[in-house]
């Protein structure tokens, strides 16, 4: 084995974020553990945290450490905790506006969610049976910086009448950085396909996206690529998910399908999510959010984060036999029937959140 040393920067932020990540962290150590890698791990505050102490959601010091760490893993940041008043502060103030700076800061273009429907969590899946138990595991690739979120807006009067307009721009170079991302995804893949989602029927910037992703196409023969349009895609979502692989998509699309995929794929506390730029930095962090009403019971479900921090040894640092091995170990400990309070359901045993991460780490020791 390669020994690896990397600099990785924890963002607890605030809710059941610091009770998350230190799983996450326990996972992490015990990867470092059983693979002689060292990873050096540095905190820093976002969020609520940070408005109490500093009185922004995010310190110009707090990015520099994050830009010269090779990855950063995030728990949450938002709710109500803690003694600050967030809800009477300005839009730039709240917690959340952390994290837009940081996104922004780090050029993170690229959104990765995966959706893997786990064969013991078929009957938290809303589809019919038939359907959920052929299982599901694809990855949408969610172009983050750009598109109609990003364009020119603005409300004005026409001949008396408020007319209001966004505008949906996308340039070549914008589309293309991001296809790579999906395909280099798809090239690490048993499949290797990457469906392109767009309306080329209709939109101008949709024909451009198709004719660029097609480009890109050609530098990976070994993928293969097909077309689907938006609203054909969010029927085959839920009609036969098990046909995607890596999911390609523009920005506003992307928001839309990968909601649409986390509903499918059972518990948002399952689901990891990752934000990747230029070269191998990320931002890893779990698709849901601070969660306030579980805040501080011991009670989240700490695998969305564990599960991110498996995307940041595979994306970030190229440690792919690392990632796979906390993916097995998840399943694994799902098989056996453990659980945290999200998901009870009559026969199985449910864990708090730091024994979840005790077995987790646990099991993954002793499998190496
Ligand atoms: P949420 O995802 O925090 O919670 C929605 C529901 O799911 C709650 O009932 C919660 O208890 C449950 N839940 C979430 N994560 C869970 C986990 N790991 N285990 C078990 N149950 C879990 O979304 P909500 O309530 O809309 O937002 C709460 C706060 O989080 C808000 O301030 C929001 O702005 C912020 N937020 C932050 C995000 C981030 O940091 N990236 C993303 C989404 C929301
Ligand atoms: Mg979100």
């Amino acid at each position: 084995e390669i020994y690896m040393k990397a600099n990785i920067t924890l963002i607890p932020g605030d809710g059941i974020g610091p009770e998350i990540i230190r799983e996450a962290k326990k996972v992490l150590e015990a990867v470092a553990d059983a693979y002689d890698h060292e990873f050096i791990f540095t905190e820093i505050d976002m969020g609520g945290c940070s408005i109490d102490k500093y009185g922004v959601p995010l310190t110009d010091e707090a990015i520099e450490i994050a830009k010269k760490s090779d990855a950063v893993l995030l728990g949450a940041v938002g709710g109500d905790v803690g003694n600050s008043r967030w809800y009477d502060v300005a839009p730039n103030l709240r917690p959340e506006a952390g994290l837009l700076k940081i996104r922004k800061e780090l050029g993170l273009f690229a959104n990765l969610r995966p959706a893997t429907l786990y064969p013991k969590l078929v009957s938290a899946c809303p589809l019919k049976e038939e359907i959920a138990e052929r299982g599901f595991d694809m990855v949408i690739v969610r172009e983050l910086t750009g598109g109609l979120y990003f364009g020119e807006r603005y409300t004005k009067e026409v001949d008396g009448v408020k007319t209001a307009v966004d505008t949906l721009v996308y340039n070549e170079n914008e589309i293309r950085r991001v296809a790579k991302v999906a395909f280099d995804i798809a090239m690490t893949r048993e499949k290797k396909k990457v469906t392109s989602v767009d309306k080329a029927n209709v939109l101008d910037s949709s024909r451009l996206w198709r004719s660029v992703v097609e480009e890109v196409a050609k530098e990976y023969p070994e993928v293969t690529l097909e077309h689907m349009l938006v609203d054909n895609a969010a029927m085959q979502l839920v009609k036969e998910p098990r046909q995607f692989d890596v999911m390609l998509t523009e920005n506003m699309f992307g928001d839309i399908l990968s909601d649409e995929a986390s509903m499918i794929a059972g518990s948002i506390g399952m689901l990891p999510s990752a934000s990747l730029g230029e070269g191998s930095f990320g931002l890893y962090e779990p698709s849901h959010g601070s969660a306030p009403d579980i805040a501080g019971k011991n009670k989240a479900n700490p695998l969305a984060t564990i599960l991110s921090a498996a995307m940041l040894l595979r994306h970030s640092l190229g440690l792919l036999e690392e990632a796979q091995r906390i993916e097995d170990t998840v399943e694994d400990v799902l098989d056996s029937n453990y659980r945290t309070w999200d998901l009870k359901s009559p026969g199985i045993k449910v864990l708090k959140t730091s024994q979840m991460g005790d077995i987790v780490s646990e099991w993954l020791t002793e499998a190496t």
